[in-house]
């Protein structure tokens, strides 16, 4: 019997990989960049199915491309902000994701942006390299103390708890701002409104899914609530901040840092004013980016497929709804 036909739009890691190779007729795009947008509407054509990135935007352009035998969207990513999951739904096509798996891989790497930022450890790092340090000196590179700050999490789903987690650690004081989230057992956890929660916050971490009521949600307004002594922390979607407001708030020291894992857009282009910035600290979008974590999402991006494929309910699926039928 023939194998389903199936299109990987970048190389995954061997876990997943293999277990595609081995049920699939697989075309894989082994670039580094993802493909353009006319090879992947071309690539597309006839497939069964299709397994993407985050940097490949699958809208109903993409969906028509293929054809209507197709069965299964896979995102290799816990975010779908890339796939008109409402189009799929429409066409009856179930949106796997890779939730769980990154959550504390995510969160460590939260922890390492706001201590770094806290500490100035990346401009301490550039003071030592430039050749400026000369001495030990009383008032030399002076950051914000992380034991016993508030930290104010914008989002408070399974990230932003395990960010709460860590922080209990340090003792500090910990806010979140959730419409749909509860308190979680066992964590000292206050819920806010945002504007409090920006006001009272010294770390403001955000965990929010990128859509249409968080796009921007950074501005400038919610800015000038920050106090001037404050970080930002986004390991979220780049979108979630106005880059613009960002770099006004950062340049006027109207807060005292940012460090970003995610940025608008991604990646930034190298003259970015943001670039310009000692107070900012930025990374290529590696929340994720531990082996085990990578090596999961590559399996479970790899299963919601062949799930798909074979017709069975996809582990991980984002749009339920169309298996109510
Ligand atoms: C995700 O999964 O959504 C992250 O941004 C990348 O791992």
């Amino acid at each position: 019997m023939a194998k389903p036909r199936v299109f990987i739009t970048r190389v995954i890691l061997e876990k997943g990989l293999g277990l595609i190779r081995d049920f699939c007729d697989m075309d894989l795009w082994i670039d580094g960049l993802p493909p353009p947008r006319q090879v992947l509407l071309e690539r597309v054509r006839g497939v069964d199915g299709l397994l993407c990135l985050l940097t490949d935007p699958i809208d109903g352009e993409a969906m028509d491309a293929a054809g209507p035998q197709l069965k299964v969207i896979s995102n290799h990513a816990v975010g779908f902000d890339n796939i008109a999951v409402a189009e799929a739904t429409r066409r009856g096509i179930p949106v796997g994701n890779t939730p769980g798996i990154l959550t504390d891989a995510t969160a460590d790497l939260t922890f390492a942006l706001l201590m770094a930022a806290a500490r100035r450890v990346v401009e301490a790092e550039r003071f030592v390299r430039a050749g400026l340090w000369k001495t030990w000196s009383p008032a030399l590179l002076l950051g914000a103390d992380v034991a016993g700050a508030t930290l104010g999490l914008v989002g408070f789903g399974r990230i932003g708890q395990a960010v709460a987690k860590r922080a209990t650690g340090f003792g500090m004081r910990i806010l979140y701002h959730d419409p749909s989230a509860g308190p979680l057992p066992g964590i000292p956890a206050e819920r806010t409104d945002l504007e409090t929660l920006l006001k009272e916050s010294d770390f403001v971490s955000l965990h929010v899914p990128l859509n249409s009521g968080t796009r921007h949600l950074m501005n400038g307004r919610n800015f000038s609530l920050m106090k001037p002594t404050a970080i930002l922390v986004n390991t979220a979607r780049g979108q979630v901040v106005d880059p613009v407001a960002l770099h006004a708030a950062l340049k006027e020291k109207r807060i005292f840092a940012a460090a970003l894992d995610v940025s608008d857009p991604e990646p930034l282009p190298m003259d970015s004013p943001l670039l310009e910035l000692e107070n900012l600290i930025i990374l290529p979008h590696i929340g994720s980016a531990s082996r085990t974590s990578r090596e999961r999402m590559s399996l479970m991006a790899a299963e919601n497929l062949i799930a798909g494929l074979k017709g069975e309910r996809l582990p991980n699926c984002v749009n339920p709804e169309v298996y109510r039928v």
